[in-house]
């Protein structure tokens, strides 16, 4: 019975999952769409395994999927690094494997599997690959490959800057147990302090010293850059897209996606709207996370009848 509640819990907490009006590499129509996918996650901090897209063939893939069959393996040392650091710098596919007879460059699985003898380790940096470390084992997968968790990182500089957007957890270093935690909030007012308002940022803002949901007008922090952008987000509060553009004046005011141009569509509604070459319009890819949301309500529905 525990075993069924904890898997019923997983399923619904899929239902929560804020990703589901994202837009999938499948429905992209356009190669801008397509080709910019991966790097506008990373700038809105939103990377996970699904959206490597590439345009192939007049459509747009799945990197991962198309890949499952492809190996690395034939790759030299610097043919792999060249792959993962100037082809895929954002979400690197191959990585080398450095064992104590030389190794070879593999596809990469997760961080967690690239342990290293402690005279190896100065050879490679986790960080190549898009891991931080701990010890002598490559942890926590900043390009969000695979799920990310606090107790993943092993230095205290990351993990007080690291905010689990998915999980809505804030990471927080533990000076008595000199490990990386974490702590979990569910509405913009239950974060007391600016800092970590400031860290959720997506979601909330810091106003007469209290953490509110953000409005359009508060703009949202660029991850990594910093620059202010006009961005739609992810409602707290009615569990929704709240829709931001920019209007004539340059005032980020809430509204309908669909007047911006090809070039902003996919990024400025947050990958939510694609542009659509039939119409020659921005619209919304809604319909794949209804059809997903009922996939879910099924297999919890089967769950239960068994
Ligand atoms: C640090 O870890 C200890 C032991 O798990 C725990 O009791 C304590 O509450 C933690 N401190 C913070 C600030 O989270
Ligand atoms: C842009 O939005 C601001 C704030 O709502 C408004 O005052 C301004 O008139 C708008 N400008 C245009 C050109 O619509
Ligand atoms: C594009 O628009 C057409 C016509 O409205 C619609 O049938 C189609 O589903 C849309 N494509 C996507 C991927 O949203």
């Amino acid at each position: 019975m525990i075993k069924l509640s904890s898997f019923l819990y997983l399923l619904l907490s899929q239902i929560l999952c804020l990703d589901q009006w994202q837009c999938t590499c499948e429905q992209l129509m356009t190669e801008f769409d397509c080709m910019t996918q991966q790097k506008n996650r990373f700038k809105l901090g939103e990377i996970d395994q699904s959206s490597i897209c590439f345009w192939y063939q007049e459509k747009c893939q799945n990197l991962m999927n198309f890949l499952s069959d492809v190996s690395c393996t034939s790759l030299s040392n610097q043919e792999c690094s060249f792959i993962s650091e100037t082809l895929f710098t954002i979400n690197p596919v191959c990585a080398w494997y450095y064992k104590s007879d030389g190794g070879q460059c593999t596809k990469f699985t997760r961080c967690q599997d690239y342990k290293y003898s402690s005279e190896l380790i100065a050879e490679v940096e986790c960080s190549n690959i898009g891991c931080n470390r701990i010890k002598n084992q490559c942890s926590f997968d900043y390009r969000g490959r695979q799920e990310q968790y606090c107790s993943e990182i092993g230095d205290q500089k990351i993990c007080d800057i690291t905010f689990l957007k998915d999980k809505l957890t804030i990471c927080k270093w533990n000076t008595s147990t000199k490990k990386c935690g974490g702590f979990n909030f569910e509405q913009c007012s239950d974060l007391t302090t600016e800092y970590n308002c400031d860290l959720a940022n997506t979601f909330c803002r810091w106003k007469d010293q209290l953490c509110v949901e953000r409005a359009c007008a508060d703009k949202e922090s660029e991850y990594k850059s910093g620059s202010q952008i006009c961005v739609s987000f992810y409602s707290l509060t009615t569990k929704q897209y709240v829709q931001c553009v920019e209007n004539k004046s340059g005032d980020c005011i809430e509204s309908d996606p669909e007047s911006l141009l090809p070039y902003q569509c996919n990024y400025f509604s947050r990958l939510t709207y694609l542009w659509n070459t039939t119409t020659s319009s921005c619209t919304p890819c809604l319909y794949v996370g209804h059809s997903d949301l009922i996939k879910v309500v099924v297999i919890v529905l089967f769950v239960i009848s068994l």
